[in-house]
């Protein structure tokens, strides 16, 4: 077999290592256009886990990267005149001119044939190859010349950033945040070699332009960052070597595969610096595709797609993560005024991968720290703390006079249980048995203010006399057994009504038994939908009244708390989005015309609604469509709510309309809640995806919501919350009947966690001193 490889960077020359090695008698051929000893940037960082990888595929070539590396285990965070380490990390730097001078040794030995200074401009000098590979990096000419059967997509980030080194060393891989006259600089520096470390240095555009660095050269804009840095410097001097300010290029492939020809590496997808992936998966690439001809021996055709199939999911995976991982520098500004500690927890916890459990494991003085700062913050706001140590899930939460046991929350959830719109003993058992479950607040299904504000025939409402004393019987339960609160969201189902039970079909139009639908614009949610009536304002007065009414049963019946729904494409939701309201009149058009009405609404809610008691308000923060309410409008619409009197926005997202196109994930929403949160200076509640304690502990302790909603998870684990509290060893208040058990659980839970930290102590993969080896 004959391969040519173009490129002669990490992943073109990994992979021809281990094909060589596996395969002596292929042909291997690698075309490189640099000389072999030059090489751009200075180091790349590896992490504990990527380099067991590499041991496993080719000893040789780590033994001689891991002979050349810097170890270190803690990163350094310096933010505002604090510098906070945290430990538990394992990564190792090494010059990415060492790296690359290795691995040509290594493919030589095994009998490469290594071409440098040979410029490829067509493929056709390899037409009697059998595979292809096109390693040749992020601007590949491979992916340009056949880009309309790649289908390459690339997101240009806003961000402005350079590369640069220093002979300033360092013993962890440290961050400076720095503000100047212009803005915030960050320098995300670590050392790859004795005396040698990487700083990369990033900005927001605006500083950038501010600061004069789009018209300095490279030597100039060197000094400058010296300048910025000079403290952090500590007397070295910044070096360059093609150290040119760049936006950093998200690129995606919709196809890596072209008959015989692969991308592999940055051609084919990048990763952002910010979780030092670039090299990491340009090499697990590598690895990825030699596996797949391995499995397809000399069949290229099969090997390829079988690369291209089991390869995608991970390496979309790890552009999540680096997606998630940038967005947090690009936001910078929204956590500027962290105390450091809760800072520098953002800044660990941005990716999703590191948690408030697994950091515990890890660095336990830092993850105490976070923990008694979120309660110091909290006493001094004079919110009532249930102790310094406890973690954040389960420290109190006042709304106006209403105070929370914890931040765990039953999110609303239709249960398709109602006749005529009556709760029954169903909702009886099911929001009482999760109030007794240990949850702080119990958020009742969407609730209709009239029989043709419901969803389907199985949706409760709160419009009659008997549902109002079903509704009082489920509040006294609730507030009789359980310390939980409960609040009553009230909505009117709009365009979305007259479905079926969503075990018979979610938002299907029922096929008799219907009743007319009213919306801000007559659009119905699927084209075999009934066309709703665009509302007149005779049909807006009736069903403020309806809300009104609704809301003063609510208080007859005790709840806590009103939240209204604004979202998911209800009749609410129709007049916020520009996808469902076309309206002409003062209700349609701007933001502002368009939440003119739901604003109104929720005026008469709180007018009705005693003072003393909160009224939060469920958005759909982005509809997930080309045209429809994205994430910076909804920071708007928070704070027009918040202007009105709300307390607390609860942040969901889309369901507006039927071709959204969401992206899923864990936590999927959070990111919405942080962003509203933080920009708009509302409370706000997290919910989608969230499974677990530690989630609700990470969210929590970053401050990208006061509380969290569990929906689904809460379906099948009605006493979630209590089983945290007892992993966490919290002194929760159980009713009596269940206090045994809940002893029992404490003292497994104790136990559990013991041997689970000496698990982990045991496991740990290498030494935690940095060592300049
Ligand atoms: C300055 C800098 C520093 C970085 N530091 C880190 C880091 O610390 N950690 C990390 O994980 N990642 C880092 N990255 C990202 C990382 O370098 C890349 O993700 C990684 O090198 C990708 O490997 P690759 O083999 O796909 O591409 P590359 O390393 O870019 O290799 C592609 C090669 O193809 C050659 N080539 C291109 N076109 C042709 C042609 N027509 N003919 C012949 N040869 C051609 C190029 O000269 C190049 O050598 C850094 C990137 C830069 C720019
Ligand atoms: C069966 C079911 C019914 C739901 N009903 C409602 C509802 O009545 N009101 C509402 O605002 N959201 C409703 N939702 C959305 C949930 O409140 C929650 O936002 C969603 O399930 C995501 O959270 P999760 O991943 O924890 O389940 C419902 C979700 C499910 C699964």
């Amino acid at each position: 077999m004959k391969i040519s490889i173009l490129g002669g960077g990490p992943a073109g020359l990994y992979f021809s290592i281990l094909i060589k090695k596996a395969r002596p008698n292929y042909e291997v051929a690698l075309y490189e256009r640099n000389r072999a000893d030059d090489t751009f940037g200075f180091g790349v960082v590896f992490s504990d886990q990527t380099l067991d990888i590499f041991r496993r595929y080719d000893p040789a070539s780590h033994a001689a990267i891991l002979a050349n590396f810097a170890y270190w285990d803690d990163i350094e965070i310096h933010f505002k005149n604090e510098a906070i380490r945290v430990g538990g990390n394992g990564f190792c730097g090494c010059s990415r001119h060492t790296l690359l001078r290795l691995l040509q040794e290594r493919a030589r030995a095994l009998g490469v044939v290594l071409h440098f200074e040979w410029e490829i401009d067509d493929l056709a000098v390899f037409a009697g190859s059998d595979l292809i590979v096109a390693a040749d990096g992020i601007n590949s000419r491979v992916r340009t010349q056949y880009a309309e059967h790649f289908q390459p997509a690339t997101d240009l980030r806003p961000n402005k950033f350079v590369w640069l080194g220093s002979t300033r060393p360092f013993d962890a891989f440290t961050f400076f945040f720095r503000e100047t006259e212009y803005g915030i600089f960050i320098a995300h520096c670590y050392q790859y070699e004795q005396g040698h470390s990487t700083w990369v240095i990033e900005t927001d555009p605006k500083t950038w332009a501010r600061a004069g660095l789009d018209r300095m050269d490279e030597a100039q804009s060197a000094r400058f960052l010296e300048g910025v840095f000079v403290q952090e410097l500590d007397g070295h001097s910044l070096i360059t070597n093609r150290s040119l300010w760049r936006n950093f290029p998200m690129i995606r492939n919709a196809r890596w595969v072209k008959d015989n020809i692969v991308l592999l590496g940055d051609a084919k997808a990048t990763a952002h610096f910010s979780i030092g992936a670039g090299t990491k998966l340009a090499m697990e690439d590598a690895i990825a595709l030699f596996e797949a001809l391995k499995a397809h021996g000399d069949d290229v055709k099969a090997a390829l797609s079988g690369f291209e199939r089991d390869r995608r999911e991970d390496v979309e995976k790890t552009q999540h993560a680096a997606n998630v991982s940038l967005v947090w520098f690009e936001h910078l500004a929204r956590f500027w005024n962290y105390d450091p500690i809760k800072f520098a927890f953002g800044l660990m916890t941005r990716s999703k991968s590191i948690t408030y459990d697994n950091l515990a494991m890890r660095a336990p003085e830092f993850v105490r720290a976070v923990t008694r700062n979120f309660a110091r913050e909290q006493e001094m706001s004079g919110l009532p703390i249930r102790g310094p140590d406890v973690p954040p899930m389960f420290q109190p939460f006042r709304l106006r006079q209403m105070v929370l046991d914890n931040r765990v929350v039953l999110s609303p959830m239709c249960m398709y249980s109602a006749e005529e719109g009556l709760p029954d003993d169903w909702h009886l058992v099911h929001l009482g048995a999760r109030a007794l479950g240990g949850a702080g607040l119990i958020f009742t299904e969407m609730t209709n203010v009239s029989p043709e504000a419901r969803i389907t025939h199985g949706c409760a409402g709160m419009y009659t006399d008997v549902q109002e004393a079903a509704w009082k019987r489920v509040v006294d339960f609730v507030h009789g057994h359980s310390g939980a609160k409960i609040c009553m969201q009230l909505g009117h189902a709009g365009r979305k009504g007259a479905t079926k039970l969503i075990w018979d079909g979610m938002d299907e139009p029922l096929e008799k038994g219907g009743w007319p639908l009213i919306a801000a614009s007559a659009v119905p949610y699927y084209s075999h939908s009934q066309i709703p009536r665009a509302m007149t304002r005779a049909d807006m007065d009736q069903v403020k009244d309806d809300f009104v009414r609704a809301a003063r049963r609510a208080e007859r019946a005790g709840f806590d708390m009103l939240e209204l729904h604004c979202g998911h494409g209800y009749l609410l939701a129709s007049f916020i989005s520009p996808l469902t309201n076309r309206r002409d009149d003062e209700y349609g058009g701007s933001l502002e015309n368009r939440l003119r009405y739901p604003l109104e609404i929720f005026a008469a809610l709180r007018d009705a609604w005693p003072l003393d008691k909160p009224i939060s308000v469920r958005i759909s923060a982005t509809d997930w469509k080309e045209g429809g309410l994205t994430g910076e409008e909804s920071v708007e619409v928070a704070r027009l709510f918040s202007q009105a009197g709300c307390d607390l926005i609860d942040v969901s997202t889309g369901q507006t309309v039927h071709d959204a196109e969401p992206v899923f994930g864990r936590m999927f929403q959070t990111p919405f809640s942080d962003k509203i949160r933080n920009e708009a200076g509302i409370a706000t509640m997290a919910v989608g995806a969230i499974t677990s304690a530690d989630q609700i502990n990470t969210i929590l302790a970053a401050g990208r919501a006061d509380l969290v909603a569990i929906g689904r998870g809460h379906l099948v684990d009605p006493s979630l919350t209590l089983r945290a509290a007892a992993w966490y060893g919290i002194d929760l208040s159980v009713p009596p009947q269940y206090a045994l058990g809940y002893r029992a659980q404490l003292s497994l839970a104790r136990r559990e966690r013991q041997e689970l930290a000496d698990l982990r102590q045991r496991a740990r993969p290498l030494g935690g001193q940095m060592a300049d080896k």
